[in-house]
C-alpha cells in the first residue's frame, strides 16, 4: 500500500480523522510535528520561540526525505505547512481536509481543550494573521491534493469512511 498524506489547515481535524482511519484499515499513522518534537526533544511552539520558524521547517525537510525513502503502508498527518515540501508527491497519496476558515475556528473553540489547541500553534495565536495565512495556502492545498474532504460538520469518523473509499484507486 502507498502511504496516504494528510494535509490541511491547522485545527481541520488530521490527527483525529487519522484515529479513524486507522481503527478501519490496516494503515498505521504518524505526524510530522510529533516527530519534530521527539529529534528536538522541544515542543513546536518553544522550537518556533527558541529557534526560529526557519529551523522548523528545515526539520520538516529532513523528515520529508526520510519519509519518501522509509515509509510503506502508512497515513502520515502533517503539520499544516508541511504540504510546501518539494518532494510531497513522493511521499504518497495526498488528501486533503477541506473547511472554511470560520469553520476551522468554530471548531477548535467548541473543544474542551481550546485555550491549550490554540496557544500550542504558534500560526494560529493572531486570528487575522491566521485568516491571511489560510486565504494564501488553500489555492496551494488544492493543487497538491489528490483527493479532497470537506470536513465541515462531519464526524472525523464520516471523514474516514469517506477517505479510506475515495483513496482507494490511489493506494
Ligand atoms: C503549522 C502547523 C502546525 C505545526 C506548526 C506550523 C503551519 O501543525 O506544524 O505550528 O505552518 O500551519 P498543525 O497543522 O497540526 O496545527
Amino acid at each position: 500500500m502507498k502511504n496516504i498524506v494528510l494535509i490541511g489547515f491547522m485545527g481541520v481535524g488530521k490527527g483525529s480523522v487519522a484515529r479513524e482511519v486507522i481503527k478501519h484499515s490496516e494503515y498505521i499513522t504518524i505526524d510530522t510535528d510529533d516527530l519534530i518534537e521527539t529529534m528536538e526533544n522541544k515542543k513546536i511552539k518553544k522550537i518556533f520561540q527558541e529557534d526560529g520558524e526557519k529551523h522548523f521547517r528545515s526539520i520538516e525537510k529532513k523528515v520529508a526525505h526520510w519519509l519518501e525513502t522509509s515509509l510503506k503502508n502508512t497515513l502520515i498527518s502533517t503539520g499544516g505547512g508541511f504540504y510546501k515540501q518539494k518532494n510531497i508527491k513522493d511521499i504518497g497519496v495526498i488528501v486533503l481536509l477541506d473547511s472554511p476558515f470560520e469553520d476551522i475556528i468554530k471548531r477548535i473553540k467548541a473543544h474542551p481543550n481550546a485555550v491549550k489547541k490554540i496557544k500550542k500553534r504558534p500560526l494560529l495565536n493572531d486570528l487575522k494573521l491566521a485568516q491571511k495565512l489560510y486565504d494564501e495556502r488553500r489555492p496551494e492545498y488544492l493543487e497538491v491534493a489528490d483527493v479532497v474532504i470537506d470536513v465541515t460538520n462531519k464526524s472525523a469518523y464520516d471523514c474516514a469512511k469517506e477517505l479510506l473509499k475515495k483513496v482507494k484507486k490511489y493506494v
